[in-house]
């Protein structure tokens, strides 16, 4: 039974977001990354996009964090090229698979967490580098929101945020936002004026750049010394008793959970 049947029947009163992640859960549970045909047998990605070397400039001093990570398959090329890099998602199973990977390799500075799907988790001024791939356009516009807004606090000053869109331009198929009736990998598609507007939302700097006829790249780029707007995610969980997001890194192993 589907992830939407089940809520149906039990009357659960999750809200659209939750149900999202829910769904995703479920495409996991079913074996998402081993059908794909851009993903079967967990292949992984040779080398960064070239859009990601230029617009990212990563540096050995970098401490990434994707959001989104799947089992690590941009990880394992960026590793090499950065401190550090951490990886976020919502199922163990993806997570399960790029521990095995990074062991097999070697890395011992790459590290992958389990998240609520809604938020990172991680104290503000953390990361120098934020990076999402092919994940904002499987997600309600609510979590990007979210995402972007936190993100815009994680950075340190100077620090690089890109999050990786599919344009709506034009294309009716990519308007909607993602419908959780629909238990599948949906797309969502934004407008550039749709994609500036978060980050001015989340009060950072940022430039959109269109990298092909169907993607754009948000660049947050946060100031050298600027305060910080106040954000939904730190607030929510300042109001659940869990602090500003301090120790939230407590599972250095990368095993579990991180908060
Ligand atoms: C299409 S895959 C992309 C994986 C990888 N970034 C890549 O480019 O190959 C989308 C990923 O987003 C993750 N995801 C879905 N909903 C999420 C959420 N709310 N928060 C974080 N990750 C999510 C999925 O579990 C999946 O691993």
């Amino acid at each position: 039974m589907q992830v939407k049947d089940r809520i149906l029947r039990d009357g659960s009163n999750l809200s659209d977001e939750e149900l999202a992640v829910r769904s995703w859960q479920e495409l996991h549970e079913r074996g998402y990354f081993q059908r794909h045909r851009l993903h079967r047998d967990w292949r992984v990605y040779n080398a960064m996009p070239q859009w990601f070397m230029d617009l990212a400039k990563p540096t050995p001093e970098d401490d990434a964090l994707e959001i989104g990570c799947g089992y690590g398959q941009w990880m394992i090329p960026l590793a090499p090229l950065v401190d550090s890099v951490t990886g976020i998602d919502i199922h163990e199973a993806p997570l399960a698979k790029a521990r095995e990977l990074f062991r097999a390799r070697r890395l011992s500075t790459a590290k992958v967490f389990l998240c609520d799907g809604l938020s990172t988790g991680f104290s503000p001024r953390t990361f120098s580098l934020v990076y999402s791939i092919s994940v904002m356009q499987h997600i309600p516009r609510e979590i990007v929101r979210r995402y972007i807004s936190e993100a815009a606090h994680l950075l340190i000053p100077g620090g690089r945020g890109l999050f990786h869109f599919r344009l709506a331009d034009g294309r009716p198929g990519y308007v909607h936002d993602i419908d959780v009736s629909l238990i599948k990998e949906q797309s969502v598609g934004w407008t550039k004026e749709e994609i500036v507007k978060l980050a001015e939302r989340a009060g950072i700097p940022s430039t959109v750049t269109k990298i092909d006829p169907q993607s754009a790249i948000l660049v947050l780029k946060a100031p050298i010394d600027a305060p910080t707007a106040p954000c939904d995610a730190f607030d929510r969980r300042a109001k659940d008793g869990q602090g500003n997001g301090t120790g939230s890194q407590g599972d250095q192993s990368g095993d579990g959970a991180h908060r």
